[in-house]
């Protein structure tokens, strides 16, 4: 049988639509919003604005690239959250627009999940039990899957996200938005032992990021008092050490979760798994604990299509549809199971 799904996701500032076609991703679109970058963060209402714009033509590019006709799709996927409502929604109508004048099925795709899906796009897939630390802009979460999308939470962020972390952190040494790219880049010239920083701990599996984004205030205020321009001259030592702490706890945590559930298949997801200085610290961790770890490519690292696309095709072999009379959720658990029965 063949299975050609359309996959949709505009949770936040990406418009991105991908197909996939028994399994395999056709392609994988993505419309950034750059319109955001004037206002140093997501203005929600413009996301919509600009999802609405896109999301149309975007899946039309995608069918005529892939040689395919809206009358081939099987099905149609779109992100239920979490995110911003009136992204979602953008994504979540148009979805379900396409279900009803083509008459197949809608799948609803929960975009925490599907960013640890992505690491199932790939010929080498993880074996199970499978843990990932999926970082993102919004999102810290460690979740263990001990059978192909069967979803444990361990334990998430208290605050703010590492992601917002690096991208606060950013603005504050009056980097564009969104920083944690340029963090990462000017770190890697940068000493990381050169500034200390505080961080506050947190028991369990659970995340902090308030404590360590308070003290990088506190530093940039006192040190420009008595040395002006200090930030400037030491831009790559501060954002080496600032980063060095961010991910000294990301790998404190994921060790603990690693060695507590006995796992040795590990991953990382989300946008901040694009981060240069994460992906040495896992492979290093690898090699002395012997772990099998799993990298997504950056194209499938931030946010995109494919990673619905891969979820969705597993839930349409589950037969795991959605009711007409579902709606997008703003804030969506990463343990969080749709029961088809409800919608
Ligand atoms: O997963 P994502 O694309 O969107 C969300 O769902 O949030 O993640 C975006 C986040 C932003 O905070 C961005 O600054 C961060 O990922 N990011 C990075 C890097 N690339 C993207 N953070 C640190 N280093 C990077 N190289
Ligand atoms: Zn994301």
């Amino acid at each position: 049988m063949r299975i050609n799904i359309l996959a949709i996701e505009s949770s936040c500032d990406e418009t991105a639509v991908a197909l996939i076609s028994n399994g395999k991703i056709l392609n994988n679109l993505i419309a950034s919003q750059m319109i955001h970058a004037a206002y140093g963060g997501v203005v929600p209402e413009l996301a919509s604005r600009e999802h609405e714009k896109t999301i149309g033509n975007l899946a039309e590019q995608a069918l005529l690239e892939a040689g395919l006709n809206w009358r081939d799709l099987d099905a149609v996927a779109v992100t239920q959250g979490p995110g911003l409502m009136g992204s979602l929604l953008v994504g979540h109508s148009f979805a379900k627009g396409v279900s009803v004048a083509l008459g197949i099925p809608l799948i609803l795709v929960n975009h925490m999940q599907a960013h640890i899906m992505a690491h199932f796009i790939p010929e080498r897939k993880p074996g199970l039990p499978f843990l990932c630390l999926t970082v993102s802009g919004g999102h810290t979460q460690l979740v263990l899957m001990d059978e192909l999308m069967r979803f444990n939470l361990l334990g998430q962020t208290r605050d703010d996200a590492v992601g917002e972390a690096f991208d606060k952190g950013a603005k504050m040494l009056g980097l564009p938005y969104p920083g944690g790219p340029l963090i990462d880049r000017y770190a890697a010239h940068g000493n990381p032992e050169a500034f200390p920083f505080s961080v506050s701990k947190m028991p369990g599996l659970d995340f902090s990021f308030s404590g360590i984004k308070t003290s990088l205030l506190y530093f940039i205020r006192d040190k420009e008092v008595g040395h002006p321009g200090f930030v400037e001259k030491n831009l790559p030592d501060i954002c080496a050490s600032y980063q060095r702490h961010l991910l000294a706890m990301l790998m404190e945590k994921l060790e603990l979760a690693a060695s507590t559930h006995q796992v040795k298949s590990i991953g990382i997801a989300g946008g901040v798994a694009a981060n240069s200085g994460l992906r040495k610290l896992l492979a290093e961790k690898a090699k002395e604990k012997k772990w099998d770890v799993f990298i997504p490519e950056f194209s499938f690292c931030a946010d995109n299509a494919a990673m619905i696309a891969i979820t969705a095709h597993y839930k349409f072999l589950a037969g795991d549809f959605a009711a007409l009379n579902s709606i997008p959720v703003a804030s969506l658990s990463a343990d969080f199971e749709l029961n088809p029965a409800q919608g």
